[in-house]
């Protein structure tokens, strides 16, 4: 983890709220989703077929729970030193927020992965073109301050026939659940939030930002219109309380 990244005022702002959350993020985040969050992200893992050979990178990575999920599904547990065919470490994780990707690092050691944990911001990545097969973003897309320039900078790391995958929320559908999801948002995460890493208004803007998030078509329409991928397809997780997207180079 280094220093030297250089952030626009409104990165700063992004930034710094999320160091303010930072030590309480995975609690919070196992509350505010009854650990759903874990399963959806497997989920993801599973969708994106990755071989224990592909090159991953996990953008917005945070705590790193995404990079260590591919981890474990490519069974390099114990492969402290495993390179892949570049020579490069198999998964990398990258975020521009230096108080959430500290945590990191101890989380992979200490369960045996060979994790390369980097900062940095997603829209203008330290990598080479076509480095990677799978590049992930879980709860992250909605909170950089352009998606679409993050999206196409994740194409241009991105071999030919490589894959992104996102997990997201975004503007429910009008269902039942929908509608106790998006009380739940509004009024008990920034109850929970507030009480366990005294950043209420931290929380408040998380919810604020998904309501206001594209879904669905409206996010896929977005995609299509960089005319980079050969396939976008999206699936609803639990009636929109998330979705995952996977675009195909
Ligand atoms: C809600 S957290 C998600 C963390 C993790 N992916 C997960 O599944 O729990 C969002 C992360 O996005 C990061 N982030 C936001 N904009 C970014 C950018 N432009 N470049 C790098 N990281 C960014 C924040 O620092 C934060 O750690």
């Amino acid at each position: 983890v280094n220093n030297s990244v250089v952030l626009s005022k409104e990165e700063t702002k992004i930034s710094s709220m999320f160091s303010s959350i930072a030590k309480s993020y995975d609690l919070i985040n196992d509350l505010m989703t009854f650990g759903l969050a874990r399963r959806w992200r497997r989920q993801l893992v599973d969708w994106s077929d990755v071989s224990s050979t592909d090159a991953v990178l996990d953008c917005a990575t945070g705590t790193g729970d995404l990079a260590l999920v591919f981890a474990q599904r490519m069974n390099s547990k114990n492969l402290l030193n495993s390179k892949n065919k570049d020579n490069t470490a198999p998964i990398t994780g990258i975020d521009f927020c230096k108080e959430m990707l500290e945590l990191a690092p101890s989380k992979a050691k200490s369960r045996g992965y060979n994790i390369n944990f980097v900062q940095g911001d997603v829209m203008n990545m330290p990598f080479k073109d076509k480095q990677f097969d799978v590049i992930s973003i879980a709860y992250g897309l909605r909170n950089v301050s352009d998606p679409i320039i993050a999206i196409r900078e994740m194409a241009r790391v991105c071999k030919p026939g490589g894959r992104i995958l996102i997990l997201e929320t975004g503007a429910s559908e009008p269902t039942v659940n929908g509608f106790f999801i998006r009380l739940f948002f509004k009024y008990a995460v920034p109850f929970i939030g507030g009480i366990f890493s005294g950043n209420r208004s931290a929380y408040e803007y998380l919810h604020k930002s998904s309501s206001v998030f594209p879904a669905r078509r409206k996010l896929v329409e977005q995609f299509q219109e960089t005319e980079l991928f050969s396939s976008i397809e999206y699936r609803s997780l639990l009636g929109g309380a998330s979705y995952l997207y996977k675009l195909t180079i």
